[in-house]
């Protein structure tokens, strides 16, 4: 699988960094190849919220740099996350306008029918989001909100954290164990099953 990695200006960088730590260990095993691309504003926040350069094993992009193999649809790239992806990015993919890679990355993945998860980040939506939104799912993309859950009892932020790139990694089809699966209520008390007659 070939992997393209965004990363806008939206709060939670957090999200991304413990993405590319399960690909950066988790890659070569399932084979996957990643190409990274941080927006200039994605790198500012990476900045304010995880504090260190992020380092990976990847190859990174300039996001005004179209030379990248996935702005091309004839690079045969499989799919593209965008985590955080900020409503910028997703106004951009939503009405094709391809000025960063980032976006042009998001406008080939649709128009080639690959896989497009969109973890936006934004609070509150307005109608400009929405429709937005919209549009995106229409044209094929998940719009995956940044929204943990706690139902698996998460104890620290990295595992509310968890919650969120665990569901990314599903919908990429990637084995993981990052979050524990809701497995009903339990102890299950069975129900007593009622008689229609
Ligand atoms: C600390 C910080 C947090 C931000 N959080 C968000 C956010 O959660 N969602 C969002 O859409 N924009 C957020 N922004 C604004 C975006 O960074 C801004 O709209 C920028 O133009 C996005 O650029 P990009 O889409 O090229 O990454 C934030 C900016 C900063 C500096």
């Amino acid at each position: 699988m070939k992997l393209v990695v965004g990363i806008s200006g939206a709060s939670g960088a957090p999200y991304a960094r413990r993405l590319l730590d399960f690909l950066a260990s988790h890659a070569g095993s399932h084979g996957v190849e990643v190409d990274v691309v941080f927006s200039s504003t994605g790198r500012q926040v990476w900045k304010q919220e995880i504090g260190s350069e992020p380092r990976y094993p990847f190859r990174i992009w300039k996001n005004q740099d179209f030379t990248a193999p996935f702005a091309s649809g004839s690079a045969l790239y499989d799919g593209m996350v965008v985590i955080p992806c900020s409503s910028g990015v997703l106004s951009r993919i939503a009405t094709g306008i391809s000025v960063d890679l980032i976006s042009r990355a998001g406008d080939v993945m649709l128009k080639e029918r690959r896989k497009l998860l969109l973890v936006l980040r934004e609070t509150p939506v307005s109608l400009v989001h929405a429709r937005a939104m919209t549009q995106v799912i229409e044209a094929g993309a998940l719009v995956m909100p940044a929204s943990p859950s706690f139902y698996s009892g998460p104890a620290s932020i990295d595992a509310l954290v968890d919650t969120v790139v665990a569901r990314v990694l599903d919908r990429l089809g990637l084995p993981n164990d990052l979050m524990k699966r809701w497995d009903g209520i339990s102890p299950r008390t069975p129900e007593p099953v009622e008689d229609a007659t």
